[in-house]
């Protein structure tokens, strides 16, 4: 099939195709989803078809107003409520007990749905214009990266589905924050940049943290409740690894900061400039094998990629040896957060085969930022 790309004036054609049961990606201020009728049981299974995505993985619907949450959850609490219109149109996903009226089909089976409505002005005519709720997963092939242009779903999904409303480069570059509010206790089941400290302030009560979020893993028995989040997720096709400095230290940041840019350039470029490309290749994957993770093979000392803080680029660039790419700003995490699926992607297509990346505060939306990036490294991160 061939993939129509629309613009603003393209908009009551979208609708056409999706109230026809077809798919449209559309843009949100987190990323692109991939659209179908939220309502429409055989639209969900056009999505998990599209996206290759395992249909115990529920979608979120996306809706104008909150109006339109009424019919489809069996009650609205107070708390709800209260986040919805403090944070919609925004980066907030609120998952509620079910209606009749929500097929299990998007919902992956379960009796409760996530909904949320984004804040973008194309979009939220979209959704009027259906009358329906539109069921979205973020629009990238399952496995990788979400996209945050318009591009980056033409890439994965081109073909595949009926079209794509256009609107640019998304700003905040990583999916909502999702909250359960199920049950008695409201969770956070994944972090976005809607922060723990903005839900506590509006709800005026502590939030749980699902602790699947704080590195408990599933090999000690802890499932996450958001099924999507048990799925390697945003992992790019390179290796990639994280350093940080060990705890006790970190109280000297900039002396840490350092000291992690000392390491990463050591590490990746282990003699790199005396060695015959086999002994490189040989001994970076030992050193990677020694800290129990699978086998690597890396070449072209080009193809080994640091991702850093616009501070610290310095220190990498001096060597001249790496492929160094900014994130941002490490002060404003949604500097970093905007630009991380589209670098994951870059990455991708350059054919970087092993990615050594800085860890950031953890604080505020920096929480956000740095669950995506141990989920693109694996979780794996090199203390140093
Ligand atoms: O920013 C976003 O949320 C983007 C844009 C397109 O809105 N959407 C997005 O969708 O990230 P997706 O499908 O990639 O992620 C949805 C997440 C998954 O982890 C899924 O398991 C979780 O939401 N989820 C959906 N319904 C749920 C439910 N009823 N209970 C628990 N988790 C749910
Ligand atoms: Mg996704």
């Amino acid at each position: 099939m061939k993939t129509k790309i629309f613009g603003k004036a393209g908009i009551s054609e979208a609708a056409e195709i999706l109230k026809g049961g077809g798919l449209v990606a559309f843009p949100t201020e987190t990323v692109y989803g991939l659209g179908g009728n939220g309502l429409d049981k055989e639209a969900a299974k056009k999505i998990y078809a599209a996206k290759g995505r395992p249909s115990d993985n529920p979608l979120i619907l996306h809706v104008s107003s909150i109006e339109e949450v009424y019919p489809l959850v069996k009650a609205l609490p107070e708390k709800a409520k209260k986040l919805m219109e403090a944070f919609w149109p925004g980066p907030l996903t609120l998952v509620l007990p079910k209606s009749d009226l929500v097929p299990k089909e998007s919902t992956g089976g379960l009796e409760t749905v996530a909904l949320r409505s984004p804040e973008n002005a194309l979009t939220l005519d979209l959704i009027r214009a259906c009358g329906f709720p539109i069921a979205g997963p973020s629009a990238n092939l399952s496995g990788r990266p979400s996209p945050t242009e318009a591009s980056h779903v033409f890439e994965d999904l081109g073909g595949r589905i009926e079209g794509i409303l256009e609107d640019g480069a998304v700003g905040i570059g990583v999916e909502s924050t999702i909250v359960d509010l199920s049950e008695d206790c409201p969770t956070l089941l994944r972090p976005g940049a809607i922060t723990i400290e903005d839900l506590e302030e509006v709800l005026g009560e502590k939030i749980a943290i699902d602790p699947t979020l704080l590195g408990k893993s599933m090999a000690e028995g802890f499932i996450p409740k958001a099924p999507g989040m048990k799925y390697r997720h945003y992992a790019p096709k390179a290796e990639m690894l994280l350093f940080k400095k060990k705890e006790e230290e970190e109280n000297d940041l900039r002396a840490g900061q350092e000291d992690i840019a000392k390491s990463i350039l050591s590490y990746g470029g282990k003699e790199l400039s005396d060695c015959p490309e086999q002994e490189v290749k040989k001994s970076v994957a030992k050193a990677i094998l020694s800290y129990g993770e699978k086998e690597l093979s890396v070449s072209p000392e080009k193809r080994i990629w640091i991702l850093c803080g616009e501070d610290t680029a310095g220190l990498y660039q001096e060597s001249g040896r790496f492929t160094v790419q900014i994130l941002g700003r490490r002060e404003e995490p949604l500097s970093m957060t905007h630009n991380l699926f589209r670098l994951l992607r870059k990455a991708d297509e350059e054919g970087a085969e092993l990615i050594l990346g800085e860890c950031y505060s953890e604080e505020g939306v920096g929480f956000a930022l740095m669950n995506r990036l141990k989920k693109a490294a694996g979780q794996r991160i090199l203390y140093v």
